[in-house]
C-alpha cells in the first residue's frame, strides 16, 4: 500500500496521545475515526481536542471554519469494527499493558483486511511482541507520538523484528504527510527520547527526595541552565507521573540495570493517586484549567 491509498485512519485510545494523533491526521485532511471503549472517554478526547482549538480560535490564530473542518473529519465510537471500517492505517494509543494491547491487536487482525497497517504509539514497549498477536507482522509498526501531539514535531519510527521495508516507508511517508519528522529507531527499551529523557526527570525525584533542592529551584535550574522548555516536574506533571513510572519500569525489567531503578518517591506519588495535571495534584499542584 503505498501512502496515496490512505484516506482514513482508525486512532485507537481517545485519551491524550489519542486525542491528540487523531487531530493531527484530521489536521492533515485525513478521515479519522477515533474509537475508546466507553462514550465518556471518547467524549473526553473531542474535549480535548475542541478546547486548544477553541483557544486558537479566540487568539485570532486559526478560522473557525478550519477548525469545523477537523471536527467535520473526526468520527468517535466505542465500536471497534466500526472504527477500522474503511481505514487503511490504525494508529494504537492505548494504556501501555502488554496483555490489553496483545488482545486489542488479535481483535484487530480478525477485523481488518490483511493489508491494514498498525501502527503502536507506544512509549517503550516491544513491537515485536504486538504485532506477534496478529497474523501480519511485517505491517505492524511503531509510531510514537510526543506530548502534545499536534504541535511537537518528532516521530520515532521502531521496526519490529519482523516490520517490513514497506511498511517502514509508508510511516515515514505518512510522518511527512503530518507534518513530523520522522527519526527511525531499532526496537529497544525506551527507544531514543524516553531512554534518555525519563531517567533524567526519574533523577530529579531522586535530587527531591535527598533534599538536594526545592522542586521549584530544580525546574528553575533546568530551565534556565538548559533551555528546556519546561523544567522536569512540569514536565512529568503534563505528560503524567504514571507514564514516567512505567517508562522506568520498562528499562529496569527490560535491561535489568540498576540504573534505571524508579525513584521511590515518583513510586509514591503514583500509589497517592498524584499523576499530575490529569488529577489536579503532581509534584505541584493545579486548579481547575
Ligand atoms: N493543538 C493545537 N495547538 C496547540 C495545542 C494543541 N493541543 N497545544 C498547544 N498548541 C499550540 C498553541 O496554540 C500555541 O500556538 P501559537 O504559538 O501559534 O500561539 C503553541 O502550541 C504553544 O502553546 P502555548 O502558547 O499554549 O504554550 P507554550 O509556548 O508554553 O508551549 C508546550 C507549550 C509546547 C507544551 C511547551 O511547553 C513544550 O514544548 N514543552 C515540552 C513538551 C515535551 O517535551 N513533550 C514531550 C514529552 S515526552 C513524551 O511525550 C513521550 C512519552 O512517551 C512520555
Amino acid at each position: 500500500m503505498d501512502i496515496g491509498d490512505v484516506r482514513r485512519i482508525a486512532v485507537i485510545g481517545a485519551g491524550t496521545m489519542g486525542a491528540g494523533i487523531a487531530q493531527t491526521c484530521a489536521a492533515a485532511g485525513f478521515e479519522v475515526s477515533m474509537r475508546d471503549v466507553e462514550a465518556r472517554f471518547v467524549e473526553g478526547g473531542l474535549r480535548r481536542i475542541r478546547e486548544p482549538l477553541e483557544a486558537r480560535v479566540s487568539k485570532g490564530k486559526m478560522a473557525r471554519e478550519d477548525v469545523d473542518a477537523v471536527f467535520r473529519r473526526i468520527r468517535g465510537t466505542v465500536d471497534l469494527a466500526e472504527a477500522l471500517d474503511g481505514a487503511q492505517v490504525v494508529i494504537e494509543a492505548i494504556l501501555e499493558k502488554m496483555d490489553l494491547k496483545r488482545a486489542l491487536y488479535a481483535e484487530m487482525d480478525r477485523l481488518g483486511p490483511p493489508e491494514v497497517v498498525f501502527a503502536s504509539n507506544t512509549s517503550s514497549l516491544s513491537i515485536t511482541e504486538m504485532a506477534n498477536a496478529t497474523s501480519r507482522a511485517d505491517r505492524v509498526i511503531g509510531m510514537h507520538f510526543f506530548n502534545p501531539a499536534p504541535v511537537m514535531k518528532l516521530v520515532e519510527i521502531i521496526r519490529g523484528s519482523e516490520t517490513s521495508d514497506a511498511t517502514v516507508r509508508l510511516a515515514r511517508d505518512l510522518c511527512a504527510r503530518l507534518g513530523k519528522e520522522p527519526v527511525e529507531v531499532k526496537e529497544s527499551p525506551g527507544f531514543v527520547v524516553n531512554r534518555l529523557l525519563v531517567p533524567m526527570l526519574n533523577e530529579a525525584f531522586n535530587l527531591l527526595q535527598e533534599g538536594a533542592a526545592r522542586a521549584e529551584d530544580i525546574d528553575k535550574a533546568m530551565k534556565l541552565g538548559t533551555n528546556m522548555p519546561m523544567g522536569p516536574f512540569e514536565l512529568g506533571d503534563y505528560t503524567g507521573l504514571d507514564v514516567a513510572l512505567d517508562v522506568m519500569e520498562v528499562l529496569h525489567r527490560e535491561t535489568g540495570d540498576p540504573r534505571f531503578r524508579p525513584s521511590p518517591l515518583l513510586r509514591k506519588y503514583v500509589r497517592a493517586g498524584r499523576l499530575g495535571r490529569k488529577t489536579g495534584r503532581g509534584v505541584y499542584e493545579y486548579g481547575p484549567e
